[in-house]
């Protein structure tokens, strides 16, 4: 009988026990599922930030784009680099140089010191590149003086780079720029502001969402006017920026000052040219600011290099008889260079970014076009 009773206790005890354990794992759930939902329901206020499709029309292009006047500037690109080695400096260089516009190189000194930039009531200039836009903002006011008064009487637009210098997270402003700028952040689902009047060589067709590689991104806050966006980017979360700073803000890779308070058109790009797309729209702005006198045309060209294949091992080496029965002998506007180099060269549609089977390098597959 006590044997029974005591069985009896030892179940009750059990039971009790087992009832307080599922009562604990009920409470520390519940504590754990509201937790998820909160920071939930903070990821999706931040991808409230406005989406690329339907972004607004900040301003209409055709208001501010002004007569260019050819006659009045020798066409070369005056170029401020940092110094002789600097790699952003070397593919400014690298652009103006495969595409064959002449240009003059100046290395920006602390004061602004600046060329003669007037012969015979010529201007020798028809655009101005910073490789550092601080270099300008923080010229002395004379020399500034001097440079905007040059851009505004001859029509001269300015290109300029913003690139933070060390990997600390920084919000600041620009002397003279009415917003704000964060440096060192990552960026994500970057998109072509398809209203930009600047677009030319780019098509503002869908690219991938998704994060871009690196950390050491200048975003510009966007909420004045007179600046429209071209590259549109979120901004990932870094965790010692607080919020509320990038909430619900339009952030931009690449901006353009449209000129409306001193008559200047500036360009200018957060971090640098290696990312694909702002090499694109580096020579789209190139072409923009200069009324199209420093422009390319939209036929592409690949080379096909086969002199290899003469020179393969004895199987696989081409003979005549192989580059008679070729397809390319019946493709329309083919040209063979046979001496010279043993390229083919076959027209092509312009690149459109995002598309096509280069998408990682148009650079590249410009480069290559230009040889
Ligand atoms: C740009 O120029 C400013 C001086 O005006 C300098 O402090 C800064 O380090 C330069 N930035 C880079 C990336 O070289
Ligand atoms: C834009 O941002 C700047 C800097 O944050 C601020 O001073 C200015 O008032 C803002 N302008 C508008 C129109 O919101
Ligand atoms: C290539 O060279 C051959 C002889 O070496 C010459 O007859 C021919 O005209 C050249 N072709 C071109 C396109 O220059």
């Amino acid at each position: 009988m006590t044997f029974i009773v005591k069985l009896h206790r030892h179940f009750q005890r059990t039971v009790i026990l087992l009832a307080t354990f599922c009562m604990v794992s009920i409470v520390i759930s519940a504590y754990y599922l509201y937790n998820g939902y909160k920071q939930e329901n903070e990821a999706s206020e931040l991808s409230s930030e406005v989406e690329c499709g339907d972004l607004p029309m900040l301003l209409s292009p055709w208001k501010m784009i002004k007569p260019s006047e050819p006659l009045r500037t020798d066409p070369v690109v005056l170029v401020f680099v940092e110094s002789q080695y600097s790699l952003l400096g070397q593919d400014i260089v690298m652009i103006l140089e495969s595409s064959r516009f002449q240009y003059h190189i100046e290395i920006a000194s602390g004061k602004g010191d600046l060329p003669v930039l007037i012969n015979k009531n010529k201007g020798k200039y028809l655009l101005i590149i910073y490789e550092n836009i601080s270099k300008y903002v923080n010229m002395d006011s004379w020399n500034r003086g001097l440079l905007d008064k040059y851009c505004g009487e001859f029509s001269v637009g300015m290109i300029g780079f913003q690139k933070s210098n060390d990997n600390t997270l920084q919000t600041f402003k620009l002397k003279g720029v009415p917003f704000q700028i964060h440096g060192n952040v990552g960026i994500k689902d970057c998109c072509i502001n398809p209203h930009s009047p600047l677009l030319h060589l780019t098509k503002p067709s869908k690219l991938d969402k998704g994060p871009l590689p690196g950390s050491d991104w200048t975003v510009f806050h966007i909420n004045h006017s007179a600046y429209q966006p071209v590259v549109f980017a979120k901004v990932r979360v870094p965790e010692n920026l607080p919020l509320a700073a990038i909430k619900n803000v339009l952030h931009a890779t690449v901006i353009h000052d449209l000129g409306l308070h001193d008559g200047i058109q500036r360009v200018l790009f957060g971090n640098n040219l290696n990312f694909w797309l702002h090499k694109l729209i580096f020579i789209d702005a190139l072409s923009f600011l200069t009324g199209k006198r420093l422009s390319l045309s939209l036929d592409r060209y690949i080379l096909v290099d086969i002199d290899d294949i003469f020179v393969g091992k004895e199987e696989t080496r081409m003979k005549a008889s192989d580059v008679q029965g070729t397809m390319w002998q019946d493709l329309p506007g083919i040209a063979t260079c046979q001496n010279a180099s043993n390229m083919i060269a076959l027209p092509r549609k312009s690149i459109s970014a995002g598309q096509g089977p280069n998408k990682e390098y148009p650079a590249q597959e410009m480069a290559l076009s230009k040889l």
